[in-house]
C-alpha cells in the first residue's frame, strides 16, 4: 500500500472479526512503529502487546470496572473542560456517527460501552510512559500510536485508539503488572475488520485545514 493511500483510507475500526491477529504479526508491526520519531531517539513508549487469555482476562477486568461505574482519574489535558470549539467537534463525531451506529442497530451509547470491550478485538497494543517523561513525551508516544495504526493498516488489519480505558487504569496494570512508575498514554484495539458491519462504513470528517494551520510566506 502507497503511504499517500495509507493516510487517506486508515480509519478507526469498531466492529472484528472473530479471527486472530498471529503473534508475528502483532510483533512486526510494532516493530514498524517503533521506527516513530522521538525527543533525542529515547523512545519513550513502554508498550504491552496482549492476546489470546491475557486479552480476555484485559477485557473482562475492563468491562467490569465500567459495569460497576467506575470513574476515570484526571487526564493528561483534560483538567478542564474543553472550549467549546473542540467540545463541538467532539459532538460532530457523535452525530455523523449516529447513522452508522443506528443501522447496526446502537446508538451513541455504543462508541464508550465498545471501547469498554476493545470492540470485540482479539488483539490490544497499550502504551505507557515513565511519570518523570510526562507531559511533554506524550508527543512521542502519539508519534508511536500514528505508526501503529498505519503499520496495522497496510497489513489490512484495523485498528481503534481507546482512551475510554484508562478508567479501568489500576484493573489493567494488575492484570499486566504494569510498573506504578509508568502512566497510562492510550490503548489500541487490534483485530481484522468486519466489512459486514455498518460501523466500519462510518469516516468521520474533518474541519477544513484553513480552520486550524495559519500559513505564513
Ligand atoms: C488519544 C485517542 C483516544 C481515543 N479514544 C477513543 C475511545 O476511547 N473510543 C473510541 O471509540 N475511539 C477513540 N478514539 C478514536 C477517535 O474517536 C478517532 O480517531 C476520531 O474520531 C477520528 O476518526 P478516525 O480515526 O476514524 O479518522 C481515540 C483517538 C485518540 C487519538
Amino acid at each position: 500500500m502507497e503511504l499517500s493511500e495509507g493516510l487517506r483510507t486508515r480509519h478507526s475500526v469498531r466492529a472484528f472479526l472473530d479471527r486472530p491477529v498471529e503473534a508475528e504479526t502483532l510483533r512486526r508491526i510494532i516493530g514498524a512503529a517503533c521506527r516513530a520519531p522521538s525527543a533525542g531517539n529515547m523512545q519513550p513508549w513502554e508498550l504491552y502487546a496482549v492476546r489470546g487469555q491475557t486479552m480476555e482476562r484485559l477485557r473482562s477486568v475492563v468491562r467490569a470496572t465500567f459495569e460497576s461505574g467506575g470513574s476515570a482519574p484526571q487526564s493528561p489535558g483534560l483538567a478542564k473542560p474543553a472550549p467549546e470549539v473542540y467540545s463541538e467537534r467532539r459532538r460532530g463525531l457523535y452525530r455523523e456517527a449516529d447513522p452508522y451506529l443506528q443501522r447496526a442497530g446502537r446508538s451513541g451509547e455504543f462508541i464508550p460501552e465498545g471501547s469498554y470491550r476493545f470492540f470485540g478485538a482479539p488483539a490490544a497494543v497499550l502504551v505507557y510512559v515513565h511519570e518523570d517523561l510526562l507531559p511533554l513525551r506524550l508527543v512521542c508516544c502519539g508519534a508511536f500510536m500514528t505508526q501503529l495504526t498505519l503499520a496495522a493498516h497496510a497489513e489490512g488489519l484495523g485498528t481503534c485508539a481507546i482512551g475510554f480505558v484508562r478508567t479501568a487504569d489500576r484493573q489493567m496494570r494488575e492484570v499486566l503488572s504494569v510498573p506504578e512508575e509508568f502512566s497510562f498514554v492510550v490503548a489500541l484495539a487490534v483485530g481484522y475488520p468486519d466489512p459486514q458491519s455498518p460501523v466500519n462504513e462510518f469516516r468521520s470528517s474533518r474541519v477544513p485545514v484553513d480552520e486550524v494551520c495559519r500559513f505564513f510566506d
